[in-house]
């Protein structure tokens, strides 16, 4: 077999083999296929697509191409979750605890942020001590235990998915579907998942700008789950404002903790349900949707939600106390206000805008490498579809810089549109795709 003729058979629109997928994913991960053939391979697949027989073997072929977490000595349906990025996102935190305390097993594997969005991990190093990395054994037995572990991405899981992710990002074929749809689902595959909960962000501050281009890559992977044998279920949620009111890590944990208790606000806490009751579904430990979201509201009122989170940072080297007083977690030494420059109603608070100051302040990264400041971040006070008048403050800014914090309440500014009327409310979740 060799590489120059796959090229040329994707490049002609014609189907690729298994046979084929399989020796380019693994001749590219030993390095036989080089960066230039693989290039062209990629943007002939950007040009021609891959039919789902192609894209669900591209899917497992990566998923093979290193370690495997062998997740079948933890009893149940073992349902993963995924988010594609957004601005505020702190589901997981909210979700991993909230389902483990329903009974789903989770074992969970997250990513760092990078750019606008933020991550899990980054998220969870806010409680001092936390700690990421931990053997298998640890992660499984932590997971036998208390029913939940959520630790750092493993160094050596899908390789392949690894250096063409790199190499997609500098030959302009980050976009294609197909390849978006396998790098995402081998990921979720590899870590061990029975069945995959997908949350699909739509809007100005996510990966996917339009309901389209969402419903596309969402219908794409719950394609592959189907083929691979892992039920998928992908929501598409609402990424033109930022999720809740907190933006930045420890600020997010703060109303991650405030949610679990059933304190949280109404948009993050409706997702973290309606996905929590998906997956409860997925775990069959309930019939229907209905079912599970009435379950966990249950869950997060008698305060076992709040207690599950507190189990799992004790178990993984943090201080429960930490999340029965969050006034311990990191806070910034500056504040700032961001007023209302008009009376009106908020039409709009752009979600690129509000990550990107939030990475001025430093609770984000630009470069793989850049530390983050924990404390540091945005709080909302208003969000879209309220009323205004001149002067009201629009959102509180955390700093220990002070260049900085006035760098990113200028920024915030730009965020905000205003209307003269009530606007009749986007929805939080557009569609639900099995
Ligand atoms: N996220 C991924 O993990 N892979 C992609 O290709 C795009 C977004």
């Amino acid at each position: 077999m060799r590489m120059v003729d796959i090229i040329a058979k994707k490049r002609d629109g014609l189907e690729l083999s298994s046979e084929e997928i399989q020796f380019l994913v693994s001749g590219y991960t030993d390095g036989s296929i080089p960066d230039y053939q693989m290039s062209a391979w990629a943007m002939a697949v950007l040009l021609r697509g891959m039919t789902p027989r192609e894209t669900g073997d591209l899917t497992l072929a990566m998923a093979g191409s290193g370690e495997q977490l062998d997740l079948s000595s933890l009893k149940g349906i073992k349902v993963d979750k995924h988010s594609t990025g957004g601005v505020g996102d702190k589901t997981t935190l909210v979700v991993a605890p909230l389902v483990a305390a329903a009974g789903i097993p989770v074992a969970k594997m997250s990513g760092r942020g990078l750019g606008h969005s933020g991550g899990t991990i980054d998220k969870l190093e806010s409680f001092a001590g936390f700690q990421v990395e931990r053997t298998r054994e640890q992660f499984l037995q932590q997971v036998r235990e208390i029913g939940v572990s959520v630790i750092g991405q493993s160094g050596n899981l899908t390789p392949a998915d690894k250096k063409l992710y790199a190499l997609r990002d500098v030959t302009a074929t980050v976009e294609a579907v197909p390849l978006i749809a396998s790098s995402i689902m081998s990921k979720k595959i590899a870590a061990g998942a029975d069945a995959i909960l997908l949350d699909v962000k739509v809007g100005k501050g996510a990966f996917m700008k339009t309901l389209e281009q969402a419903e596309t890559l969402a219908s794409a992977m719950v394609q592959i789950g189907t083929q691979v044998g892992r039920r998928t279920v992908a929501v598409i949620s609402d990424m033109n404002q930022p999720l809740g009111f907190a933006v930045g890590n420890a600020l997010e944990v703060k109303e991650a903790i405030d949610t679990l208790a059933g304190r949280g606000p109404k948009d993050l806490t409706e997702l973290a349900l309606a996905i929590g009751a998906h997956m409860l579904v997925l775990g069959e430990l309930v019939a229907d949707v209905e079912e599970g979201r009435k379950r966990l509201e249950e869950i997060m009122d008698s305060g076992k939600a709040v207690e599950k989170l507190a189990q799992m940072i004790e178990a993984q080297g943090g201080n429960k106390e930490d999340v029965y007083n969050p006034d311990r977690l990191p806070k910034a030494s500056l504040t700032a206000e961001v007023k209302a420059s008009q009376d009106g109603y908020i039409s709009a608070i752009d979600a690129e805008t509000v990550g990107h100051a939030s990475v001025v302040l430093g609770a984000g990264r630009l470069t793989k490498e850049m530390p983050i400041d924990l404390a540091v971040g945005i709080v909302l006070a208003k969000k879209r579809g309220d009323q205004v008048r001149k002067g009201d403050v629009l959102a509180t800014v955390h700093a220990n810089d002070e260049i900085l914090l006035k760098q990113a309440v200028e920024e915030l500014k730009g965020a905000y549109t205003y209307d003269s009327e009530s606007l009749i409310d986007q929805p939080l979740i557009y569609k639900i795709i099995t």
